[in-house]
């Protein structure tokens, strides 16, 4: 599929070879390692190519400027890292799909009114680091810099750590309010990571809302022994439990109308196929249109995973590792952006974007470009030729209708 996703926004094949897994499939790109590294460097290189002036804020996130930094500058962009093993275009799209449209309106000898800015935010699917839209959040003071700064990757690095040998100044981490005030509004284009679009049959929409989600670590710890010498009756494994509360999971959400809760991750500690786990990690999403019903779906699951770690000899430990409410992007932004394309579909999505964590600070808007598979987080994600370039054509004209003609 990457093959096919290379060729679908011609952008995107600059970036096709960088990041491939080739044992998941797709792609992995997770910040400041090679592939991160490397699609930066692309970036810059890109941004500065068509004569914008490029500059990195204190949190790791690319910024290219057509006229002086703000305020009131009307900033697009996405992602460059990815989930492992993810598609093509969730977050590349948006970034390409930005260069392309500021690059046709400069070329086109349009005078935007404000500046135009083209950003990169780091971290966007915390594959890393463990929390989702890292970049955006501690831009906008969404998480605090301390908590940030501490957070560690799989191999106990911590973000200070990555971010020092990155060459920025995790002193100087956190809330922006200098870069903030010059933002009027941020809008990001994406792939659609549903079947809205596909459903409806067109190639464009804009956002309303996006799904309050959350990421948990479930921790179960027993006692590590021998697979052939401990009798069943004798241990204490946290496999079992860990297990038992999977099963339920799926069950639990179901029972909230519209909740979602997935286990996408588990870590087992030692790790051997004839070892009983002393530790078993399991990791949780959940997402839901009231932020009380994904509260209380976590509180019932923490409680089913106690009940089994009990059953079991075992602990249970429930920790947050990254939360984002419910958010419902600004009328204004929306209604001026489809009053610029004509009549497009308005959706929700399930998805976490920037987009949304820099609502609370700014307003932001988003467009969509449809997705034929409906799948996303996985190499089938795609997007045709024709419709990324119809995203592109929507993007060109809703900067050049909210950039003012001159
Ligand atoms: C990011 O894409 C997410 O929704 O977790
Ligand atoms: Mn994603
Ligand atoms: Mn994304």
């Amino acid at each position: 599929m990457t093959e096919t996703g290379a060729t679908s926004a011609p952008a995107l094949a600059e970036i096709a070879d960088i990041g491939r897994d080739t044992v998941r499939g797709g792609y992995s790109r997770h910040l400041f390692d090679e592939a991160d590294r490397q699609l930066r460097e692309w970036f810059v290189a890109r941004a500065a190519g068509i004569g914008l002036d490029v500059d990195h804020d204190r949190n790791g996130n690319i910024w290219a400027w057509w006229g002086p930094p703000g305020p009131g500058a009307l900033v697009t962009g996405s992602h460059l890292d990815s989930v492992p093993g993810g598609g093509a275009f969730d977050g590349p799209l948006g970034v390409v799909s930005a260069l392309d449209a500021v690059q046709r309106l400069m070329v086109s000898g349009f005078r935007p009114s404000r500046p135009v800015a083209v950003v990169v935010f780091a971290e966007e699917e915390g594959s890393r680091f463990g929390v989702a839209c890292l970049g955006s959040k501690l831009l906008s003071g969404g998480l605090a810099a301390g908590t940030a700064l501490a957070l560690t990757d799989a191999s106990g690095c911590t973000l200070a750590e990555v971010m020092a040998a990155a060459g920025l100044d995790p002193a100087r981490a956190g809330r922006d309010d200098a870069l903030l005030s010059r933002i009027g509004l941020f809008l990001e284009l994406h792939v659609e990571q549903g079947r809205g679009l596909i459903d409806l049959g067109v190639p464009v929409g804009v956002a309303s809302s996006v799904l309050g989600h959350g990421r948990w670590r479930l921790r179960f710890a027993g006692q590590g022994n021998h697979a052939g010498t401990t009798l069943m009756s004798d241990r204490r494994d946290p496999m079992v439990a860990a297990g038992a509360t999977i099963a339920q999971i799926a069950d639990l959400a179901r029972a909230r109308a519209g909740a979602r809760a997935t286990v996408g991750r588990v870590d087992a500690a030692p790790g051997g196929t004839n070892v009983i786990a002393s530790r078993v990690d399991v990791w949780l999403d959940s997402r839901a249109e009231e932020d009380e019903v994904t509260r209380a779906l976590v509180a019932e699951i923490g409680a089913t995973a106690a009940a089994h770690a009990a059953a079991q000899g075992c602990t249970a430990e429930l920790t947050e590792q990254s939360w984002s409410g419910t958010v419902h992007f600004p009328d204004g932004p929306r209604m001026a952006i489809r009053g610029a394309l004509g009549d497009v579909p308005a959706l929700p999505t399930g998805a976490g974007h920037d987009a949304a964590v820099l609502a609370a600070a700014v307003p932001t808007a988003m467009l969509y470009v449809r997705n034929p598979t409906g799948i996303s987080h996985a190499p089938e994600e795609f997007a045709s030729a024709e419709d990324c370039a119809a995203g592109v054509d929507a993007l060109e004209t809703a900067l050049r209708s909210l950039a003012g003609r001159s």
